[in-house]
């Protein structure tokens, strides 16, 4: 049987990883700024998550939701306590997508209205209607298409207003950083707007935070910096740094009754005391904090730098914009310097560490970025 050609790969196995490193099976090693693509939040094979887990490993790894699972209300409580939505409720799942699509779902549950608004060059996920919210027609199969999703203009507060006067609008879901789209920062304005719009019209604020969530954007959660609170948080990716796993809190006005939602390997005990283990790690090590310094260290020392379009974002989510002429560049870093990073189209370098990175990596790949760009 052959693989699902799905995905255009870079040729390298890696068969090790440690914080911020990675090395092939010929022991060759990288800096990893991509991070998996954002999944590794505390470090690859940090000893506090491989404990937790091999022990957990070691007692129960799996039961189903018919049962009671303490560590679910355990994991609900520290999530509470480091993201400071303490009055929120937990459901837990297994990917981005499906925290959307709940997300969606249950905001149509709760106000029984069908419209969604989404945004210009956003990405919420592959599954039906996480994928129809999605900017992206390649990706949208024919049965995914509706009509219940309009597409706005990225920052537009008239389009806005408008369309919750043409529209009977269920929900509103936007990324607090766009990060397919390219590392674009939602102002404070506009998510305030949002805010306001939502309660006037008994809508519901969604918050994307699959990627820039959990403390990437040096707050629990990108918009955090916008001052205002979300009905519904998804998130994914850093949850479990590499564990599969997703989930959305919800405002406590959004009740929940039986059978509304369910999954069957969402919250199970393994992914439990993964997303224990990162808040622990996040929490002992100051890793948001981190985030914030090392992000503003590393975007003050990019705008020095010759040959750059853009920099943008918020912690350690950046986007470096290049022009044409260095299209090249992002391909040089992996293979002259061993330096694995992301991309956006058409032409950005994405830079999605671990909240673990040191001063000592970040200075790595910035020498090799500069010697990239003074060529
Ligand atoms: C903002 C955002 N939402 C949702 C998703 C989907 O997450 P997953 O791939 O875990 O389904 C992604 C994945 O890249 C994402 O970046």
């Amino acid at each position: 049987m052959n693989l699902f050609d799905v995905y255009p790969i870079n040729d390298i196995i890696i068969d090790k990883a440690q914080g911020s490193l990675v090395w092939d099976e010929k022991g060759q090693e990288y800096l990893d700024m991509y991070g998996g693509h954002a999944v590794i939040s505390i470090g690859h094979t940090h000893p506090h998550y491989v404990k937790r887990l091999t022990d957990q490993l070691n007692k129960v790894g799996f039961y189903s939701n018919s049962v009671r699972i303490p560590i679910q209300q355990e994991l609900a409580a520290k999530l509470g306590k480091v993201s400071g939505k303490e009055d929120y409720q937990l459901f837990l799942c297994n990917s981005g997508a499906e925290a959307n699509e709940n997300a969606l779902k249950l905001a149509s549950f709760y106000n029984g209205k069908k419209k969604i608004i989404a945004f210009k060059k956003s990405f919420h996920g592959r599954t039906s209607l996480a994928v129809a919210a999605t900017d992206n027609p390649k990706i949208v199969a024919p049965v995914n298409e509706t009509d219940n999703v309009v597409f706005l203009p990225w920052e537009d507060q008239a389009a806005l207003e408008e369309a919750f006067k043409q529209y009977e609008v269920s929900s509103v879901i936007i990324e607090g950083i766009q990060g397919v789209g390219g590392i674009q920062v939602a102002s404070e304005a506009f998510l305030q707007k949002i805010r306001s719009l939502c309660d006037a019209h008994n809508a519901v604020f969604i918050a994307d935070s699959v990627q820039c969530g959990y403390g990437r954007s040096g707050k629990f959660f990108s918009h955090d910096w916008a001052g205002v609170n979300a009905d519904i948080y998804s998130m994914a990716k850093g949850i479990g740094n590499g564990f599969p796993m997703g989930a959305i809190i919800i405002a406590p006005h959004i009740a929940p009754h039986y059978g509304m939602l369910g999954t069957t390997f969402g919250g199970n005990h393994l992914a439990c005391a993964a997303a224990l283990a990162v808040l622990e790690v996040i929490e002992e090590e100051n890793l948001i904090n981190n985030a914030l310094t090392l992000g503003d260290y590393i975007m003050t020392e990019l705008r020095k730098l010759p040959n750059i379009t853009e920099v943008r974002g918020r912690g350690l989510m950046i986007g470096i914009e290049l022009p044409e002429a260095f299209a090249h560049v992002r391909k040089n870093l992996l293979a002259k310097h061993k330096i694995f990073t992301g991309e956006a189209k058409p032409n950005v370098i994405r830079l999605l560490p671990s909240l673990a990175l040191t001063k000592a990596d970040a200075d790595k790949f910035l020498a090799a970025l500069k010697s990239e760009l003074e060529n």
